[in-house]
């Protein structure tokens, strides 16, 4: 059995993408299911509260973390053949994105192309129905198994159980902060499929065939121009949610003589780019001290060495400006820690 170590007073800079500066109480990084069942006796019996890690991408801490933090860390991969030229791989939540993305790739399991370079592990990616280039984690996904926090039970969920919306799931509701998530299951095929629909993709491919690793590629090549690598420039990626509005709402937007992009919804609502209207707030390439906004991308703080309070007031300053200009109320998209 691995016994498990708990840190004390835990830095956790190097943890988050954001490379915000912040301590835990209480750290331990668990590798297998019987560590983490050890880690919730150690809370339970000291009264603490979890708060569960992992590849701290989708993370801004504004502060230090009261109680344990859970670095949740298992590695793994198995897979079955399914009917119909498909695969069902089961990754353990420490897994890395992208790796696994590579992986996939290299077996001839097809899929997962578009959401190539998105940081962060396998665990979370249901979390937020990690999405881009217009593919979503939730087109891909069988279940996944966790385990709740008070209990210690093992519990399954379905695609339909998750609740996944855009950038959402019932682990960002009614679950939130209820369940360690160990293992995800995906529905990958043997066949090469394309999903080039996404503007900037088509663009970007031509008129050339687009096979999985070209899409790969240039999912990867559009990222690396506009999104900051965070080893580079710490970042949470998109920092805010595109919002939606009505038809109303679009009319109100336009009476400012602006003409924005816009993507039609299926419940006849439209997606409004969130970095377009920061950019028309004259944001982009915008510092505040040690923290600012992406000059590629609007949607991207980054932080040069500040801390959290100071990128949650830059983020306040834009919000308080989109409203002002054009009556939408932008949500942050990662979720916030320490406040
Ligand atoms: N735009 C601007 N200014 C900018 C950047 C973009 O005006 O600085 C406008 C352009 O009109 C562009 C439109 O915004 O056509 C959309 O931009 P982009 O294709 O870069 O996508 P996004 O809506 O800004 C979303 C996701 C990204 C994902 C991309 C690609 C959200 C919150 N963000 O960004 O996801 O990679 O689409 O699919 O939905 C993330 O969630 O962390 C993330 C990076």
């Amino acid at each position: 059995m691995n016994i498990l170590e708990i840190k004390e007073n835990a830095s956790l800079q190097h943890l988050n993408s954001l490379a915000l500066p912040a301590y835990a109480e209480y750290f331990c990084s668990v590798t297998d299911t019987n560590q983490i069942q050890q880690a919730l006796v150690f809370a339970a019996d000291k009264d603490l509260p979890i708060t569960p890690m992992g590849g701290g991408s989708n993370m801004v801490i504004a502060g230090d973390i009261q109680g344990l933090v859970l670095h949740l860390d298992l590695k793994g991969i198995s897979s079955k053949p399914v009917a119909d030229n498909q695969v069902e791989v089961t990754f353990a939540a420490g897994e890395n994105w992208h790796e696994m993305v590579q992986y996939c790739l290299q077996q001839g399991w097809y899929g997962l192309e578009n959401l190539s370079l998105i940081p962060g592990n396998m665990g979370a990616a249901p979390i937020q129905n990690i999405g881009a280039y217009g593919v979503e984690l939730c087109d891909l996904f069988v279940s996944l198994q966790a385990i709740e926090i008070s209990t210690g039970e093992l519990i399954e969920l379905d695609n339909r159980q998750c609740e996944f919306g855009y950038r959402d799931s019932i682990f960002k509701q009614a679950y939130k902060d209820r369940f360690l998530i160990t293992h995800v299951c995906l529905r990958l095929s043997t066949q090469p499929i394309a999903q080039i629909q996404y503007p900037a993709l088509a663009d970007a491919i031509g008129d050339r065939t687009p096979t999985p690793e070209l899409i790969s590629e240039t999912v990867c090549r559009i990222r690396q121009q506009k999104l900051p690598d965070p080893a580079q420039l710490p970042n949470a990626g998109s920092f805010f949610k595109n919002p939606l509005v009505t038809e109303s709402g679009l009319s109100r937007l336009e009476s400012n003589g602006s003409q924005s992009p816009r993507y039609p919804q299926a419940d006849g609502t439209y997606k409004i780019p969130a970095a377009w209207l920061i950019d028309q707030c004259c944001f982009r390439g915008q510092r505040r001290g040690e923290v600012g906004v992406h000059e590629h991308q609007a949607l991207v703080l980054v932080n040069y060495g500040g801390t959290g309070a100071q990128l949650l007031a830059l983020a306040t300053e834009i919000q308080d400006a989109v409203a002002a200009k054009f009556g939408i109320a932008l949500e942050i998209e990662p979720r916030l820690y320490g406040v």
